[in-house]
């Protein structure tokens, strides 16, 4: 009897609690003592923070503060409060992976500036693409770089693209007035998915681009979930969604490949360019590396592109000031043009619009050091095209002005951003 119950004390007192303490602290003592082991001779330390449960992390408090609260500020608060604001670095355990949360300008730029000490662990290559820039380092993804680079970001591929692009964004505008109400979001990602299609791969509104739209929501949906490659998971769906757009592409290569062969591909857009380009050494990319790259601009270019475009509309509309000063500056490029559009030379040289915040090097929407976002001329260029049909041509207002915001997986108004828009 007492030697049950002495079990059953020791059980209550000293094995429970202790297991529970080492569950909480598991990651925190793995972790740590990885790096006390392979950094005792420079006493490298972790920052100051809380690494989670073993698997799971810091995910079940993550979702709380982003998907259930909608107060994500809080859960970085909730870090400087207890650890203190220091130097604005905590590590943490998000997505499968431990993780460094860093919120200062000044340290954000640093990790860009020494990239080379970083390994990329998330989001995971089975959905971005082995042969994805994202994937590369060093030399090779200079390489890599320099042809997206020649591909979408210089002035003779963005005086293309501005001709290309402006059409459908002044269709789409009249379009939205003709309704009187629409979903901004909705709205905006149809344009610029139409657009993307059409400048990276000469690919129509039709069946191809609505399930390259499908794919490259369900791999969004993979890479902010849990990488577990099990049927019935999202990163299970995004790993498959990857594939089948990688299939698309494919097809198209081939298609175009026989074009060539037969000298009747002329659709000179970034694909053909990234079939065709030569590096310094008069290589150029192999099949997978222009699959897997056209398939990264997509997935990078797309969603970030429309949720620019939606708070455009939001923030905007919210700051009259802001967009009568737009108006100002925009509005001889629009009545000088006499039927044709504003040229992407003409845009470079408007001030205001490109203004960027007043601090110095606090800017980094677009990153930094060798991995600055390879189409960033390119949004800027969308952005601006944009805002130039939008605040010359039209007036809008936010039908819910109080609705509030949702984070998951990027963060746009709870309601879509449901607008009046109608002509000048
Ligand atoms: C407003 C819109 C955009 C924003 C805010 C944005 C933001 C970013 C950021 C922050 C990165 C760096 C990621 C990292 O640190 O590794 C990045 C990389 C990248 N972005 Fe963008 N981006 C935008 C539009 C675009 C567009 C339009 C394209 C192309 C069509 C594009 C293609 C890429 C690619 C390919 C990379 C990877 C670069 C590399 O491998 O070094 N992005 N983007």
């Amino acid at each position: 009897m007492e030697v049950t119950m002495a079990i059953g004390l020791a059980w209550v007192f000293g094995i429970v609690p202790v297991a529970i303490w080492l569950l909480l602290r598991w990651n925190d003592l793995w972790y740590g003592l990885s790096v006390k082991r392979r950094c005792s001779d420079t006493g490298t330390k972790l920052p100051p923070g809380y690494m989670g449960v073993p698997f799971l992390g810091e995910m079940l408090s993550f979702l709380w503060y982003f998907k259930f609260l909608r107060r994500p500020d809080d859960f970085i608060d909730s870090k400087q409060h207890k650890y203190g604001k220091g130097l604005g670095i905590y590590k943490t355990h998000l997505f499968g992976s431990p993780s460094i949360i860093c919120c200062s300008p000044s340290f954000t730029k640093f990790i860009y500036q020494t990239e080379a000490n970083f390994t990329m662990d998330w989001p995971t290559m089975d959905i971005l693409g082995h042969h994805s820039s994202m994937n590369a380092q060093g030399t090779s993804h200079i390489r890599l770089k320099n042809f997206l680079t020649r591909a979408v970001n210089q002035p003779v591929a963005l005086r293309r693209i501005a001709t290309m692009v402006q059409p459908r964004v002044a269709s789409a505008l009249r379009s939205w007035a003709e309704k009187g109400t629409i979903i901004g979001y909705t709205e905006a990602k149809k344009v610029t998915l139409e657009n993307i299609g059409k400048l990276l791969a000469n690919i129509e509104p039709g069946t191809v681009l609505e399930t390259l739209d499908k794919m490259i929501a369900g791999m969004f949906k993979g890479i902010r979930s849990h990488p577990i490659n099990f049927p019935g998971t999202d990163y299970h769906y995004g790993v498959q969604c990857r594939k089948k757009a990688t299939w698309i592409f494919r097809e198209e290569l081939e298609r175009r490949k026989k074009k060539q062969v037969e000298g009747t591909n002329i659709t000179n857009d970034v694909m053909d360019g990234l079939m065709t380009f030569k590096d310094d050494e008069g290589e150029q990319l192999d099949d997978m590396e222009v699959i897997d790259n056209i398939i990264g601009l997509l997935f990078g270019g797309y969603e970030s592109t429309t949720i620019v475009l939606t708070w455009a509309l939001y923030y905007l509309a919210k700051c009259p000031h802001v967009l009568r000063k737009l108006r100002e500056e925009h509005m001889p490029f629009a009545k000088n043009k006499d039927g044709e559009f504003i040229t992407s030379d003409e845009i470079s040289k408007l001030k205001y619009t490109s203004k960027e915040p007043s601090k110095p090097g606090t800017f980094l929407a677009f990153g930094g050091g060798s991995r600055i976002c390879a189409g960033n001329m390119l949004a800027r260029l969308q952005i601006a095209i944009f805002i130039h049909h939008l605040a010359t041509g039209y007036k809008w207002e936010l039908v819910n002005p109080n609705a509030g915001v949702t984070y998951l997986p990027h963060p746009k108004p709870a309601d879509g951003l449901e607008i009046n828009i109608s002509r000048l």
